[in-house]
């Protein structure tokens, strides 16, 4: 059991080293978690990234830390034409109970979920007109790496998109917002799922990862233009996109 992260104390930044392992073991839980925790305000945070898909062509879509893949289904629902959709994540658990997801819809022939790291995506370059990663980029263990790879994955003008967790700006729901993620979702989250390291967390990642300007700024080093954030819901989900510039390959 020494290989699964330990559980990180009051004031540290919880290491992100194969995180992915948590995630094999709240695997049967997470999709209802999800639902219940954020009181169903992750299903319009996910349809909203809808409207910034490209509806004038056919798209390849590549999703990161794609989960049980609620991401592509949410998007599969939209007017953008996916004609095709791949998704990499490192936990087989959630990738299978994915794959169950995909196969119910009747969907195998159009997505296709591989295991990989975000920070080394076993796909050719330039394949991609849009990247998605939801709820995912603040699991990673070095996010400009894997800012690096979303670019390479790319088309020159294709676009990415990251929906993650941030801090509200405005202070009163911000203490509100501290105070349910430090106190009743990791008590909730640790009921439901059989696993307190878990939704403990999940609190000390969303705190300790960069938001709003920071982010965005990581983005614009990475090699984005025209990025921009989108918050949701007082600020505690931001939608973050940047569009990999003409004539680059790289
Ligand atoms: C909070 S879940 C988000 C899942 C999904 N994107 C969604 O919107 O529900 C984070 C996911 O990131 C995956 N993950 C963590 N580190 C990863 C990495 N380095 N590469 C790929 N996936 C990773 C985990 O296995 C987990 O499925």
């Amino acid at each position: 059991m020494s290989d699964v992260p330990t559980a990180p104390t009051a004031d540290s930044a919880p290491s992100r080293k194969e995180v992915w392992k948590m995630f094999d073991r709240i695997a049967h839980r997470y999709d209802v978690l999800n639902r219940s925790l954020s009181f169903g305000r992750d299903v319009a945070w996910r349809k909203r990234l809808r409207k910034h898909l490209p509806k004038d062509r056919p798209i390849l879509l590549v999703d990161l830390a794609t989960g049980t893949a609620d991401q592509i289904l949410f998007l599969l629902d939209g007017e953008a034409e996916i004609d095709a959709a791949r998704g990499y994540d490192l936990s087989e658990g959630m990738l299978s109970l994915g794959r169950e997801k995909i196969s119910k819809r009747g969907l195998e022939e159009k997505i296709t979920l591989y295991t990989g790291d975000a920070q080394e995506v076993p796909a050719e370059s330039g394949i991609a007109d849009v990247v998605t990663i939801s709820f995912g980029i603040r699991n990673v263990e070095h996010v400009p790496t894997a800012l690096t790879e979303m670019r390479r994955l790319l088309k020159p003008g294709g676009k990415l998109c990251i929906l993650e967790f941030s801090i509200p700006p405005n202070p009163v729901v911000r203490s509100g917002y501290f105070f349910y993620f430090r106190h009743i979702l990791p008590k909730l989250g640790g009921w439901v799922s059989g696993d307190s390291y878990a939704y403990n967390y999940l609190n000390k990642t969303v705190e300790s990862f960069p938001c709003g300007e920071a982010f965005c700024t990581l983005m614009r080093e990475a090699g984005f233009e025209f990025v921009q954030e989108e918050r949701y819901t007082f600020g505690v989900a931001t939608l973050y996109t940047g569009v990999k510039p003409e004539g680059t390959h790289a």
